[in-house]
Parts: structure tokens; C-alpha cells; sequence
């Protein structure tokens, strides 16, 4: 599935600073003018002006508009939204349309359709319905790139191009299992290679010809969790190889416009470490839940997985709801100030451009009642005035355009390992892996200690800390790397059910985490989930006590000290947490889930010996802190006003207003410091 390379190697492709050089900070949205009448088009681009205004992303669900029958092409409506939106000095964000292909498609070609595990089609009505195997839906959207591209290629609007919109469609049809099978052909070359990685002396499973294997459609029992790992893969690269052949297209006949398309933070279908470097911007679309508590530290966590997605570049936010979205059951609105404060945080965590679905609320679809940049009620709303506010301040943080978010500490996330953690039939499905990530992340976070996110293949190197919320899956090389890791001087911290797997998801026997075994100094027998309805109490050396929840293993200590124990039951006084000193570097091991309390303890004494610290001394609860290039970011997401002491006098470049020993943030308050000389 490769695709061939378009630029030769070495050549520089553009990225984010293409599009904010003479532009600063990029500010806009997601605009469909195809769902308004002409004489609304001018007043948009007036009210767009006036709100600061300078990218919006066009034509994602125009497939139908531009193309009405197979074959035809009506481009004038587009022409004349580029060039109204390009005379008003707004750049293009221009969408390849093929995330909804009109219903001819699927009323002519019914395969090109998705179909589920259960064998049922999905229809047109919706979107999204297209199989990313199909070669009629390939050939139909290949064609419509092509001529789009031809078309706008020059055009002085144009500035980015986003191609199809929020790839995650997972198809089980028969052209989906054909390749499916030419993609283990691939990955195993021979039968007998397969039969060996899928385990399928298990349950009678074994193939004896190619032709009889299938994507693990709805059975009668639970799938072999090979089979389901590697069709996760498969449907990440066939979603991969359509995304490269239309970028492809508009790399060859615009080799200095980026591409980019839109992810999701921890989106589960697709392995983002693999799509991000065919990228030139990483960009992502995200809706903090304003019902949950844990929204600003999950985002967090969400901004620096995307900037470590691009290497640590400048990233876009493409989408995120001036307000209320519309798909949650119960959705309620952003408070006043709340739009500024998220988009804030994504410029402390990175970003060079804050967008939002949509920029005018739509009259009618299934989205009628999402919130917009300019509501139904129109411009004399809340929710416009503090669009145009934040449009207008954002000019005012030019000097954090184009700069790195330095961090000392890695927090590992691999897609597959996620996969195959999460199959049916394991001790507990209970063990989440984003709620693991967080729990991990948190007290990092509320410590003004920025984390970036890497794979467990990349150059750890340069970090203090690297902390391993979980690693179900993991391979022989890369557990070598973190035993290195450690041994040459770095600070290590593994959570439970690591090290568990090989790459087929096959259990590595012996005491686990088998591969981690040496570095971690510890070793155990038994995986043993809690009742859920019992806490399992725990105590440090000194007789202080946490809790912990959910999870419980029997292990032992094999060179490491053990420093928190189990009180209670069977597992009372064995090794509930281990540190090992090894080499020049140490390396923990969680024999559980700690409840927020002990994880912060057992984080501050992971970060001592690392010898990292937070941005600042102190941090009232609530408040993030994080440095991005020159400026100190300070973002109260708490409930009540609190006073944060400053290392030195700085200028706050939101308000231009000096500030020196203390500053104080009212709720949902923001200030970008800048030291004063
Ligand atoms: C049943 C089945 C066995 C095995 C066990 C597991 O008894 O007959 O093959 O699956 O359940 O609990
Ligand atoms: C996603 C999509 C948009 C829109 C928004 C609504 O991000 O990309 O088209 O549906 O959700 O929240």
C-alpha cells in the first residue's frame, strides 16, 4: 500500500508557518455556504472581517453540489465563493468533498457502501458512508480531487488543503475482506506464518486457503483477537492509502500548498503515529464535554498528543464548538469566557490556529442546533461578541507564533497496544486505556510539568521522565530501549497489564511483565481485578495510606524496593508499588490503579528523580501552566479567584498590563506573560 513519493527527499514541504506568516495566529471556521442563498455569502464575509477573521475551510460536504450526477461538474457556485472570500484576504482552507459521496453512488454502486460487523449495509442519508476499499468509490473521488485540484491550483484564496473530514469508516464488505487478504498476504507472506500469529490451533481455527478468510465479522462467540488486531491495523492503512492517493493528486499540482486532515485526539480506529508523518500540518478537531469535571486536563492531554503527533511543529486546531455541540444527549453551553479560555489553551499547548465548526449555524440537517461562530439569533448575540473578542486579542500574541512547547517528560500511547488491550476475554474490561492515560497525565498536568506524548519507538532521549500509563502490547525491541533507557540515566514509570503481549498479542509466558522484568527489578504471577465496590487500601513505607481501585496484581520485588504495600486480604503486605534503582536511571512499577491522591505522591517522587519541576513553584488547583516559546500561559479552569505567585515582572500580551510579584486569575481568567527586561 505504499504510495510513491512526490517530493524528493530532502525537499522542505510547507507547514504552519506557510500559512501564518503574514498572517499571525489563524483564526476561523468551517464554512458551508452551500446551505445559504447567494446574497448571504456577502454578509458572511462582512461579519467574518469584522470578527478578525483570516482562514476558513470550504466545501468538506460538497461532493453532491459539485457534482449532482455522475460525471457532471458544477464548479461556478465554488468559484465565486473562493474569489468573494479571496478579494476579502481570507485564506481557503479547501476541503476534498469525498467524506460523503452524493446518493448516486450508493443507489448505482451499492458496494462502494460500508458494511458492518454484522453484515449490514450502512446508507446513504448520513455521511461518512463510503467503504475505503470499494474501487468504484476510489476511482469516483480520485476524479473529483483531480479536477478540484486542477481548478484551484493557483487560485490566490487557496492556502490549505484538508482532505476528506474525520477518517474512521471500518468496512467488513467482500471488497474489504479481499483486501484485508492482500494485506496479510503482505504482513505474513505464507499461510502457515498466518495460522501460527492468529493462534489458530485455538477453537479449530485453521485456514487452509487464503479465500476462506473473512474480517472478523459478528460470530457466535468471541473473535480470535488476532484476527481483530491485525483488521485494526488493516483498516487503519486502507484508510491510510485512500487519504495518500488524493493527497497525492494535490501535491503533484500544488507542491507549495500543506495538506493536512482533520484527527480527533484519541481516536481509536486509526493510528495517528502512522498518518501524521504524511502530513505537512497535523491538525484536530475537539469537543471538551463542558459536564465534565475532567474536561481541561483530558484536553491537555488531547493538545499535547497532537503537537507530538507533528514532532512538536505548530499544529491547527481545525475544530472545536464556540458553545453547546448537538450529538451528546444533554448539551450544555459554554459559560461566558469559556470559548477563550479553551482556545487559549490550545496556543499555550501549540497551536497557530484556532478554528471552529461551524461559521454559521445551520437552518436545517442534522446539525441545526450545533452552536456557530454567528448564531441563529444572528450577530448581536453573546456568542458573536465573543467571537470578535478573541479574534481581536489573538493578534496580540504574535510572539508566540511558530514556537516550541519544550517538555522534560513522555508519556508513551501506541495504537496497537490499545487495540489489542481492549479485546473481550481479558481480566478485566474495566482497564480503559484513554481513562489510564489520564490518570497518568493528571498530576503532571496540575503541576505545570508539560508532557509530550511519543510511541514506544521513538528517541526517548532527551527525556527526564518517560511514564508508561500502559504498554499491553510491546516489542522485544522496544522493551530493550526502555531497559537502555534507564540503565543510561533515565527515570522510568511503568503502569499495570504491561509488557504483557508480543506484537501478535500472543501472552509472553513466564513471570511478567516478561520483558521488563530486569529493568523494573520486579516480577509477578497473577493478574487479580477488586470488587468494584471495595477500595484496596494501600501504604507507603512511612504508614501513610492511599487507595487504589479496580486492579491488583501479585508481584514480587527482584532487586527493587518495594515502597508501597497492600494492607489487606491476600495480597496484604506485598508490593503494591516498586522503585529500582539500575544502571545510572530508576524505574517504578504499579501493581495497581491508585486513586488521584497516591498517584500525585508517587508522581512527585518519580519527578524528584528526575530532578523535573513544574513551570512554577506553586499552583493553586485548577490553574494550568505551561511555557510556550517565550511566554508563561496561566489558564484558571477552577471555580473561584486565586492568586498565583511569579518567579519575575512580565507583561501580560493579552492586556498589554505589567504584572509583577502575584497575579490573579478570576474563573476561566487566561494570562500570557512575557518577561519584562
Ligand atoms: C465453557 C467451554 C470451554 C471454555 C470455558 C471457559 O465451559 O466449554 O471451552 O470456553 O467455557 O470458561
Ligand atoms: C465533526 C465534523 C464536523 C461537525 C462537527 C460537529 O468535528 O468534522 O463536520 O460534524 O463534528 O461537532
Amino acid at each position: 500500500m505504499a504510495g510513491r513519493p512526490t517530493t524528493a527527499p530532502g525537499t522542505p514541504r510547507p507547514g504552519m508557518h506557510t500559512l501564518t506568516a503574514g498572517r499571525g495566529l489563524l483564526f476561523g471556521g468551517d464554512y458551508n455556504p452551500e446551505q445559504w442563498p447567494e446574497h448571504v455569502w456577502d454578509e458572511d464575509v462582512e461579519l467574518m472581517k469584522a470578527a478578525g477573521v483570516n482562514l476558513v475551510t470550504v466545501g468538506v460536504f460538497s461532493w453532491g453540489r459539485i457534482e449532482p450526477e455522475p460525471g457532471a461538474r458544477d464548479f461556478t457556485w465554488l468559484d465565486r465563493v473562493l474569489d468573494l472570500l479571496g478579494s476579502a484576504g481570507i485564506a481557503v482552507d479547501l476541503a476534498t468533498p469525498t467524506a460523503s459521496p452524493p446518493p448516486w453512488m450508493g443507489h448505482r454502486w451499492p458496494r462502494t457502501l460500508p458494511v458492518d460487523e454484522s453484515g449490514h449495509r450502512l446508507w446513504y442519508g448520513a455521511r461518512n458512508q463510503f467503504c475505503p476499499s470499494s474501487p468504484v468509490y476510489r476511482e469516483r473521488a480520485l476524479a473529483i480531487v483531480t479536477d478540484l485540484a486542477d481548478r484551484y491550483a493557483g487560485h490566490p484564496a487557496l492556502a490549505l488543503w484538508h482532505v476528506g473530514n474525520e477518517y474512521g469508516q471500518i468496512c467488513h464488505c467482500d471488497d474489504s475482506a479481499a483486501a484485508f487478504r492482500a494485506w496479510l498476504r503482505e504482513r505474513y507472506g505464507d499461510l502457515d506464518t498466518l495460522n501460527e500469529a492468529w493462534g489458530t490451533t485455538f477453537w479449530s481455527q485453521h485456514y487452509s486457503d487464503w479465500d476462506e478468510i473473512v474480517t472478523p465479522r459478528r460470530a457466535p462467540y468471541i473473535v480470535n483477537p488476532t484476527q481483530r488486531l491485525d483488521f485494526a491495523r488493516f483498516s487503519s492503512d486502507a484508510l491510510l492509502a485512500h487519504y495518500r492517493a488524493e493527497r497525492d493528486i494535490l501535491r503533484e499540482r500544488t507542491p507549495d500548498t500543506p495538506v493536512t486532515t482533520n484527527f480527533m485526539g484519541l481516536f481509536k480506529p486509526v493510528d495517528y503515529w502512522s498518518w501524521a508523518p504524511e502530513e505537512d500540518i497535523v491538525s484536530n478537531d475537539w469537543y471538551p464535554d463542558p459536564a465534565d469535571p475532567l474536561s481541561p486536563a483530558r484536553t491537555a492531554l488531547t493538545h499535547d498528543l497532537i503537537r507530538s503527533l507533528g514532532g512538536g511543529r505548530p499544529w491547527l486546531l481545525m475544530e472545536q464548538s464556540p458553545s453547546a455541540v448537538n450529538w451528546r444527549p444533554h448539551n450544555l453551553p459554554k459559560p461566558a469566557g469559556q470559548l477563550r479560555l479553551e482556545s487559549l489553551q490550545a496556543v499555550a499547548r501549540g497551536a497557530d490556529g484556532l478554528c471552529y465548526f461551524q461559521w454559521r449555524a445551520s437552518a436545517f440537517g442534522s446539525e441545526r442546533f450545533h452552536a456557530a461562530m454567528l448564531p441563529h439569533a444572528g450577530p448581536d448575540t453573546r456568542i458573536h461578541a465573543e467571537v470578535r473578542a478573541h479574534g481581536a486579542e489573538l493578534r496580540r500574541l504574535d510572539p508566540v507564533v511558530g514556537t516550541p512547547v519544550p517538555a522534560k517528560v513522555a508519556m508513551l500511547h501506541d495504537w496497537p497496544s490499545w487495540w489489542a488491550l481492549e479485546e473481550r476475554g481479558r481480566p478485566s474490561d474495566r482497564l480503559d486505556l484513554p481513562d489510564q492515560l489520564l490518570r497518568f497525565y493528571r498530576p503532571l498536568w496540575e503541576r505545570g510539568v508539560t508532557v509530550d506524548l511519543a510511541r514506544p519507538s521513538a528517541d526517548l532521549t532527551g527525556y527526564a521522565l518517560v511514564v508508561v500509563p500502559n504498554l499491553y502490547l510491546i516489542d522485544d525491541r522496544d522493551a530493550a530501549a526502555l531497559t537502555e533507557y534507564v540503565r543510561g540515566g533515565g527515570v522510568l514509570v511503568v503502569g499495570p497489564f504491561s509488557g504483557v503481549t508480543d506484537p501478535r498479542g500472543h501472552v509472553r509466558t513466564g513471570r511478567f511483565p516478561a520483558p521488563l522484568r530486569e529493568v523494573l527489578g520486579a516480577s509477578g504471577e497473577e493478574w487479580m481485578p477488586a470488587p468494584e465496590d471495595r477500595p484496596v487500601r494501600c501504604r507507603w513505607a512511612d504508614g501513610t495510606g492511599f487507595t487504589a481501585r479496580t486492579w491488583t496484581e501479585l508481584v514480587r520485588a527482584e532487586g527493587a524496593g518495594t515502597v508501597a504495600t497492600f494492607t489487606e486480604g491476600d495480597l496484604a503486605d506485598r508490593p503494591a508499588v516498586l522503585r529500582h534503582e539500575t544502571g545510572e536511571g530508576v524505574a517504578w512499577y504499579v501493581a495497581t490503579i491508585p486513586e488521584p491522591e497516591g498517584l500525585g505522591e508517587l508522581t512527585v517522587r518519580a519527578l524528584a528523580d528526575a530532578g523535573v519541576t513544574g513551570v512554577l513553584p506553586e499552583l493553586p488547583p485548577g490553574v494550568e501552566a505551561v511555557r510556550r516559546g517565550p511566554v508563561l500561559f496561566l489558564l484558571n479552569h477552577g471555580a473561584g479567584t486565586v492568586e498565583v505567585p511569579l518567579p519575575q515582572p512580565s507583561e501580560d500580551l493579552l492586556t498589554g498590563s505589567p504584572v509583577h510579584d502575584r497575579v490573579t486569575l478570576a474563573p476561566r481568567a487566561v494570562v500570557a506573560l512575557s518577561p519584562l527586561p
